[in-house]
């Protein structure tokens, strides 16, 4: 069966007056319908280029090769005009910060009945019924008469809200989060992340989840996948990946989620910094990192290999080796 997207060695590189920025280098995978997918990583690790790149919303100075098939059709090759079409209607996207999305100056009912007249070609009365009928359903209460607030008379969990609602208005198959909750509180966060469960379980809506709170992560998506440097580390289902880390990146990133019954962790955290995207060395992006590295990995990039479990990784240490470190550690 044809898979819902499928990535293909997505590289994505920016011109600046510094020279090149490779954000992206060589992501491949796949999603299948209704499938929930989490792409992880520390800050500048390409989560969210990967994602721009697949919807036509790279800035100017960036430039995506590779393939981005949405049931088979290749969207890197489409006219802005075609794109438009895939975007409204069959992938869409939601943002950290709903007010970089909503237009301050309409009410919320002409914003969203704007989008079902353009392109479902709804007449305004049944648009505006049809956009208080997406508030109802992410459960903003007095849905009917609030449809005709502005953005600012909402607090910023219903304004994510109403974000989540836009993006469900065309009936999606796909929905693209990037970081949905990191601007809210915990409660608040839950709250989204309840949705978009609904959301997916009720709508059969496929998600990619972008962020770096793998605390959100677990019980929510099938897969994870891991990036640095713009390069997958690891990838497979999600619990598998948290039970059983097989790169030390992974197993870094684990280590550095809070938890309860400790008071600190130290012994897995990753030290140093992300590496710079102009001048990536040829080797694991992770070698300068890494706990584990061996001096060959400074020049040799371990390939994405496919392990029995069905997890992807790219590390060419003994996956034994990195299960009894946390073992240890724990
Ligand atoms: N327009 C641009 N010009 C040059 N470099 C860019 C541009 N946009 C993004 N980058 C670089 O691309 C790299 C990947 O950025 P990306 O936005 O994908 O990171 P991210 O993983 O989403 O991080 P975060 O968690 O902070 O959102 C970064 O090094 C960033 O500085
Ligand atoms: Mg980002």
């Amino acid at each position: 069966m044809t898979p819902l997207l499928e990535v293909e060695d997505l590289r994505v590189t920016f011109e600046t007056g510094d020279g090149p920025v490779h954000a992206v280098n060589g992501v491949s995978f796949a999603l299948a319908e209704g499938e929930t997918l989490a792409i992880v990583g520390e800050s500048g690790s390409g989560k969210s280029q990967t994602a721009f790149a697949a919807m036509g919303l790279l800035a100017r100075n960036g430039r995506a090769t590779g393939a981005v098939r949405y049931r088979g059709r290749d969207l890197l090759g489409l006219s802005p005009r075609e794109l438009n079409r895939v975007r409204a209607s069959e992938i869409s996207m939601i943002f950290q910060d709903p007010m970089t999305s909503l237009n301050p100056y309409l009410r919320v009912s002409e914003q969203m009945a704007e989008v079902l007249m353009l392109h479902k070609g709804m007449g305004r009365r049944a648009a505006v019924a049809e956009a208080a009928r997406m508030l109802d359903l992410v459960r903003i209460p007095d849905a009917k008469a609030r449809v005709h607030d502005y953005p600012h008379q909402f607090s910023g969990g219903m304004r994510q809200r109403i974000m989540v609602a836009m993006a469900l208005l065309c009936g999606p198959k796909l929905l693209i989060a990037d970081e949905p909750t990191t601007a809210l509180d915990v409660t608040v966060q839950a709250q989204i992340m309840a949705l978009l469960g609904e959301i997916r379980r009720e709508l059969g809506t496929a998600i990619i989840l972008i962020t770096h709170d793998l605390g959100v992560v677990a019980g929510f998506c099938d897969r994870t996948l891991v990036l640095y440097g713009g390069q997958i580390m690891e990838e497979g289902p999600t619990d598998l990946i948290f039970a059983r880390p097989t790169h030390p990146y992974t197993l870094g990133l684990l280590s550095a989620v809070p938890r309860i019954d400790r008071e600190e962790e130290t012994l897995l955290t990753i030290a140093g910094e992300p590496p710079d995207m102009s001048r990536l060395p040829p080797g694991c992006p992770f070698f300068p990192r890494c706990a584990f590295a061996r001096p060959e990995n400074e020049t040799l990039r371990p390939p994405l290999v496919r392990l029995t479990d069905g997890r992807r990784r790219a590390c060419n240490r003994p996956v034994e080796e990195i299960l009894l470190a946390r073992e240890a550690a724990q």
